[in-house]
């Protein structure tokens, strides 16, 4: 298997499919429930359909500015919590991917990989996805050192009161407390790559939060992290974090347009539109729907980000026309560090990069930021 052969993300997917164990794809790939929001968030994005212009001999520029910071991307990597469970070194490898390509990473509370580590990799290109503790010394502290590590922008994620209702987690076993099977020992011996990497390297756990819950095993850390999730969290807690972060703060997970308003209320900079990928609510609306609606009731100026469903530069163009000023994928880039490690990583973003710059040249559209419902066919 090479990831040069890969000619869009979904062969990444496969590849990635091929390479781990089940129950670590189950992980990375599934949504909750009956995975109608995950079957959602695409067929929806395929939905949109584009309105190509030609004889404009553009040269398409993929750039774009957020917060008055100019990416010569308009995509980032959307936080992903555990990720090096998909293949030792991933998020480093994504990090590193940031640093070449000032593609942002966004580092997760709950990521495999510190912080610190993640910031230095990525080289000022990282930002940092808060789940918003019952402690308070524990949120002043996460932001201390997203912070000191250089960051600038945060992302609260306020879409999970509670863990989503993962169902191929459940029949693989995936659960806490671990409780290894037969099939699941058959299912790492099975993948002896994956299995010698990740015994050399060590599980994947919680490095972020571990400091602050002493001297425990990983179980009992996993069983900290759900027990620390503030499960009623309120907008006056967004307010409160509003005047304890300096830098830029995203609202992430919003799906009405209703608490995108009142998150711009609240003081954040701008809203991110997402359904968690679909690894929440089942019945969620497709993020490409929420996104319009949202933009629909801030209106134009407001900054609108997006995630779910992202796998080609297509997708991307389709959420930009219905009012994205950014985008961001998970699984997406995941997929490209299980399929081939720091290789796969870089593919991921070269293909989409390469895919959003043809899209540009298809509909012959100027750059991103021209890009507006003009293109849309209907
Ligand atoms: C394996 C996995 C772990 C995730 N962990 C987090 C997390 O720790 N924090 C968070 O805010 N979102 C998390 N998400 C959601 C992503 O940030 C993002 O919203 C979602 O993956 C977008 O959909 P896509 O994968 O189709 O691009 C996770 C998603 C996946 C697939």
């Amino acid at each position: 298997m090479c990831v040069e052969r890969a000619s869009c993300i979904g062969d990444l997917a496969k590849q990635a499919h091929r390479r781990v164990p089940a129950f670590a794809w189950g992980f990375l790939d599934g949504g909750s429930g009956d995975e109608g929001g995950l079957r959602r968030n695409r067929e929806r994005l395929e939905a949109v359909t584009l309105k190509p212009r030609f004889c404009t001999g553009v040269q398409p520029d993929t750039s774009a500015v957020l917060f008055g910071h100019r990416y010569a991307q308009p995509f980032g990597t959307a936080p992903v919590g555990m990720g090096n469970l998909l293949w030792p070194g991933a998020d480093l490898a994504i990090a590193a991917q940031a640093r070449a390509t000032g593609v942002p990473v966004v580092i997760s509370t709950v990521a495999s990989t510190t912080i610190e580590a993640m910031a230095a990799a990525a080289a000022g290109n990282a930002w940092f996805q808060l789940y918003y503790s019952r402690r308070p010394d524990i949120n002043r502290d996460l932001l201390r050192r997203a912070w000191e590590a250089g960051i600038r922008v945060l992302a609260v994620t306020v879409d999970v009161p509670l863990a989503g209702d993962r169902r191929r987690d459940v029949r693989n076993r995936f659960v806490l407390p671990f409780r290894p099977g037969v099939r699941f020992v058959l299912d790492v011996a099975t993948h002896p790559a994956w299995a010698l990497a990740t015994l050399r390297a060590g599980s994947p756990g919680f490095p972020n939060l571990a400091p602050y819950v002493g001297e425990v095993d990983g179980q009992t850390l996993a069983g900290f992290i759900t027990s620390q999730i503030k499960d009623d969290l309120t907008w006056d807690d967004i307010r409160g974090l509003r005047q304890m972060w300096q830098g830029k703060l995203l609202v992430k997970g919003l799906l009405a347009p209703e608490d995108a308003a009142r998150a711009l209320d609240a003081g954040a900079d701008g809203v991110w539109v997402s359904n968690h990928g679909g690894r929440q609510l089942d019945a969620a609306p497709a993020a490409i729907d929420a996104l319009a609606a949202i933009r629909a009731e801030v209106g134009g100026d407001a900054v609108v980000v997006m995630d779910g469903g992202i796998r080609s530069g297509e997708d991307m163009v389709r959420a930009r026309v219905m009012g994205a000023d950014f985008v961001f994928g998970g699984r997406a880039f995941y997929y490209g560090a299980a399929a081939g490690g720091a290789a796969g990583a870089a593919r991921a973003v070269e293909l989409l990069a390469a895919d959003l710059r043809r899209t540009l040249i298809q509909i012959g559209c100027p750059s991103w930021s021209a890009l507006d419902r003009g293109w849309l066919w209907r």
